[in-house]
């Protein structure tokens, strides 16, 4: 069994992936934390507990960030044109408020209890802007000797980005916060757009899988539908799957090619929030990625069984 704790800014593709780690039989979810991102802190969190309300999800909820670990940073408009205005593709009847009990704790602090109550076991599934591992890190660095993995999707390696030519939203959205999680001492599995902008959903194939399955693969589906229509101008009828491809490597990660090598973000410029690794084996003069831990980052992947052992799964209800 994985126990995860799942980072996340929900967010049409986070609720497909939040979805696929409450039902995989390996998954043992034990936490849900919420960060800003796809929408404000405020939205992420109420469809956090609308998701789970919905789906009877037992994890506990708790609130995370709502600025940037480098607070001087400027904030842009919420990506509505992607996720709607309340975050879940404007999907009806999202009431303004659940009436659920939030975890008391901020984000941060509930990962490093969390993490300090089960040392070594805890995989954390990160598939918003970093800043909730960064502060978790700054607060209480001994926990990355204590964490079993990070999987984080965001990132893009050899492939353009996807909010500049050379950043993707995860990471350019708090390139100082991912620039403390790549660099610190504990395993990261970066799943970035090398190989979630090739994983590809059709509408049709959800469609299906929504006659299939039950409510919440037919919510789904519905959630799903505006922001389909955002990805007119890059995918055939159909949605990158990014935040899944990050959950279905915890199950199956003999999906995914990958390379390792110490990484860095940059963080301010032009190429505000570009990843960039240095693979293990390469000799270069000395410079700012010597001696930083090898991290692990995905340059390939099977997007047609990673697709299979997405419907599989949520269709186990
Ligand atoms: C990432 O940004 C968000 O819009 C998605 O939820 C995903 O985590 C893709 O760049
Ligand atoms: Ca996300």
């Amino acid at each position: 069994m994985h126990k995860v704790i799942y980072d996340t800014d929900p967010g049409v593709d986070d609720a497909m992936a939040l979805l696929f780690l409450h039902r995989h039989p390996e998954i043992d979810l034990i936490g849900i934390t919420t960060i800003f991102g796809n929408a404000s802190i405020e939205t992420t969190t109420r469809n956090a507990l609308f998701l789970k309300q919905e789906w009877n999800i037992a994890a506990p909820v708790a609130k995370g960030a709502n600025v940037t670990i480098d607070p001087s940073r400027h904030e842009r408009p919420w990506p509505t044109f992607v996720h709607g205005d309340n975050g879940l593709g404007n999907m009806p009847g999202v009431p303004d408020k659940i009436d659920l009990p939030v975890d008391p704790r901020p984000a941060h602090r509930f990962i490093i209890e969390t993490v300090r109550a089960n040392p070594g076991e805890v995989t954390l599934v990160a598939v918003g802007r970093m800043t909730n591992l960064a502060l978790a890190l700054q607060e209480d660095p001994e926990i990355a000797g204590l964490v079993k993995a990070v999987v984080i999707m965001g990132g893009n390696f050899y492939v353009p980005g996807n909010v500049s030519p050379v950043a993707e939203a995860n990471i350019h959205g708090d390139p100082e916060a991912a620039d403390i999680v790549m660099t610190a001492p504990w395993k990261v599995v970066v799943i970035g757009l090398d190989v979630t902008a090739i994983t590809t959903m059709s509408r049709s194939y959800m469609r299906d899988m929504a006659e299939k399955g039950d409510k919440a693969v037919k919510q789904l589906d519905e959630l799903s539908q505006f922001y389909i229509d955002f990805y007119k101008h890059a995918v055939e009828d159909g949605m990158m799957v990014h935040d899944s491809c990050a959950a279905v490597y915890v199950v199956a990660p003999e999906l995914f090619t990958t390379i390792t090598g110490g990484v860095r973000v940059v963080c301010g410029g032009i190429a505000d929030g570009q990843t960039v690794i240095k693979p293990d084996g390469r000799r270069f003069p000395p410079g700012d990625w010597d001696g930083l831990p090898s991290q692990i980052v995905a340059t390939g992947i099977e997007s047609d069984k990673v697709l299979s052992l997405i419907r599989e799964t949520l269709l186990r209800a």
